[in-house]
């Protein structure tokens, strides 16, 4: 018999507070770090790949707002908070290598653009570039692309307040009016390959050379010939190029990409449009002969919320699809058939209505990570916590201890387990702990600490990729 059916309204009351307070990770050899918690709410089912979730979370009620990637079980992979805020971290293919890529700078509060720079990541998580527009070498937080027609060019938009007689449009002869562009420019060389004009919250260039752009502002797609500009087709908004089908129309649109060819275009729908009533990720298909637009499927978050800004939708190399719920904490992920097959909340479960705010969430299956750091740990005389940010391949620690800093002898080999793992030996005075891939080839080792978590011999070292390459096997 169930005693209590429903709790008492007090309970309720206090679970709701509890619910919106932001949940964070701590841990004991990287105290500096106070990333997000990541719940995961619906487990991995079917044909789901394991990979990482990368994100940017921000808002003034996040402690520390920094790039922060995490697996599908909620464990921290990388976090950086002198990267400080960031927008659309992404890892993305130049010239056939995997690079970390993300958008830094300041927002501007109430116009919501942004004026920073678009930065490179090498696997070292080592800046190899900073880029921008030639527009006061700045670019907008909106998009930083690297499109895979060519591998090598970055597309970045630029939002500049301009002062602009309105007189004619019913404003002041002193107003101000949002300049908007972006420009497709060379990474290696900086110079610039294209050039376009307008409100743009995202870019995508297809294989044929042409460009698809979105523009919140006009709640539109706009398909741009990438020779000379011209708008070749204009999908939603007034004088729409297409009709609509049933439950195709969309408002507050971000993210607009082709799936496959200028024939399908997917996108984050944040504002409830008619027959909805929450935030959702759509994939229309276009018929450029009868130029119609028709719902090919949606997919819907596990909660429904209606988001009033940013967002994401992805179509992964593998088929599935990744949606990020901007505003609000969701990021779930689907079989193309809309099914959903994985949902998390990044920093709590309640937290909607932008008490946390994540531009983009996006999903990588390749990215491997080498930090040129020592791995970190904390020592107690009786347990080690070791972890290290950003290292990708470790799969066992090994734990060594001993009564002089410079005589240690191995005591233990654990699996990896999350981002920091807790070891309990017999007691010590001093320890180090050691990172080995699944080759057992040595990753790095951390500096020397007595049990107070002092450093006592700082001779903690990473290996270079090539050396790790070469697999020296030392266990
Ligand atoms: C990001 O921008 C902030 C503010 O402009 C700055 O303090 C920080 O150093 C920047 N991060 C990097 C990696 O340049
Ligand atoms: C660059 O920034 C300055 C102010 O910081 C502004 O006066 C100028 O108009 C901006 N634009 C260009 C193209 O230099
Ligand atoms: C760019 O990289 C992707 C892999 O991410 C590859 O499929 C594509 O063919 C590459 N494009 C070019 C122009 O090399
Ligand atoms: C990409 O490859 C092209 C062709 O080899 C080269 O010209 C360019 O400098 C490379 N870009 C970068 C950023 O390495
Ligand atoms: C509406 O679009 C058509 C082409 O689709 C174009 O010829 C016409 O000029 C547009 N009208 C307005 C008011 O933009
Ligand atoms: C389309 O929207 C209507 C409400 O307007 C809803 O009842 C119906 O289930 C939707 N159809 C699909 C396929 O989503
Ligand atoms: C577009 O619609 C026409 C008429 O219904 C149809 O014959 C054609 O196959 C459609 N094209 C595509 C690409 O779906
Ligand atoms: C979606 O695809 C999966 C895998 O093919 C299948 O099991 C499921 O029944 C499909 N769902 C729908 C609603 O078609
Ligand atoms: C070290 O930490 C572990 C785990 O918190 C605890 O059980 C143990 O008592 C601690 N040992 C000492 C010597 O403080
Ligand atoms: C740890 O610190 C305490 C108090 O400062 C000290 O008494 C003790 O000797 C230290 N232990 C080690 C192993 O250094």
């Amino acid at each position: 018999m169930q005693l209590f059916p429903s709790p008492p309204l007090a309970l309720l009351a206090l679970s709701a507070t509890v619910a919106r307070a932001q949940e964070l990770l701590s841990f004991r050899s990287r105290p500096d770090l106070q990333p997000l918690k990541w719940i995961v709410a619906k487990e991995p089912t079917e044909n789901y790949h394991d990979g990482y979730y990368m994100t940017c979370p921000w808002s003034t009620d996040v402690p520390q707002p920094a790039p922060a990637i995490y697996t599908s079980k909620g464990d921290l992979v990388w976090t950086d908070p002198e990267v400080g805020m960031c927008f659309d971290l992404d890892v993305q293919n130049l010239n056939g290598t995997d690079v970390l890529t993300f958008w830094n700078g300041t927002v501007n509060p109430f116009s919501r653009y942004g004026i920073g720079q678009a930065y490179i990541m090498d696997s070292t998580y080592a800046v190899t570039h900073v880029l921008a527009t030639t527009f006061n070498d700045t670019c907008d937080l909106h998009e930083f692309t690297i499109p895979k027609v060519t591998n090598s060019t970055a597309l970045l938009p630029v939002y500049w307040p301009v002062q602009a007689d309105l007189s004619d449009y019913g404003g002041t002869e002193d107003g101000w009016v949002l300049y908007n562009f972006f420009q497709e420019i060379d990474i290696a060389t900086g110079e610039i390959v294209f050039e376009w004009n307008f409100r743009i919250n995202s870019i995508d260039k297809d294989t044929s050379g042409n460009y698809l752009v979105s523009s919140g502002h006009t709640q539109a797609l706009y398909y741009i010939d990438g020779t000379d500009g011209e708008i070749i087709w204009k999908l939603g908004g007034k004088n729409s190029s297409f009709t609509f089908g049933l439950n195709a129309t969309f408002y507050g649109q971000q993210d607009a990409r082709f799936v496959d060819g200028p024939t399908v275009v997917s996108m984050h729908v944040g504002e409830a449009t008619t027959g909805q009533t929450t935030e959702r990720g759509l994939s229309l298909l276009l018929n450029t002969t009868t130029m119609e637009a028709t719902m090919l499927v949606e997919f819907l978050p596990l909660t429904p919320y209606t988001s009033t800004s940013q967002g994401s939708l992805r179509y992964d190399p593998d088929g599935n699809v990744v949606f990020g719920g901007g505003t609000n904490p969701w990021i779930s992920e689907y079989l193309p058939n809309g099914t959903m097959i994985y949902s998390a909340a990044l920093g709590g479960e309640g937290l909607v209505d932008s008490l946390i705010e994540n531009y983009r969430s996006l999903k990588t299956t390749t990215w491997i990570g080498y930090p040129q750091t020592a791995p970190d740990i904390a020592f107690n005389g009786s347990t080690v916590w070791a972890s290290w940010n950003g290292a990708t391949e470790v799969a066992e620690w090994e734990i060594l201890t001993g009564a002089h800093p410079s005589i240690l002898r191995p005591v233990a080999v654990v699996p990896k387990d999350g981002f920091e793992t807790e070891i309990t030996i017999d007691s010590a005075k001093y320890a180090r702990a050691r990172a080995y891939d699944a080759w057992g080839a040595v990753l790095g080792q951390s500096h020397v600490l007595d049990a107070n978590s002092t450093i006592v011999s700082t001779d903690g070292q990473y290996l270079k990729r090539s050396e790790i390459d070469g697999r020296v096997v030392q266990k």
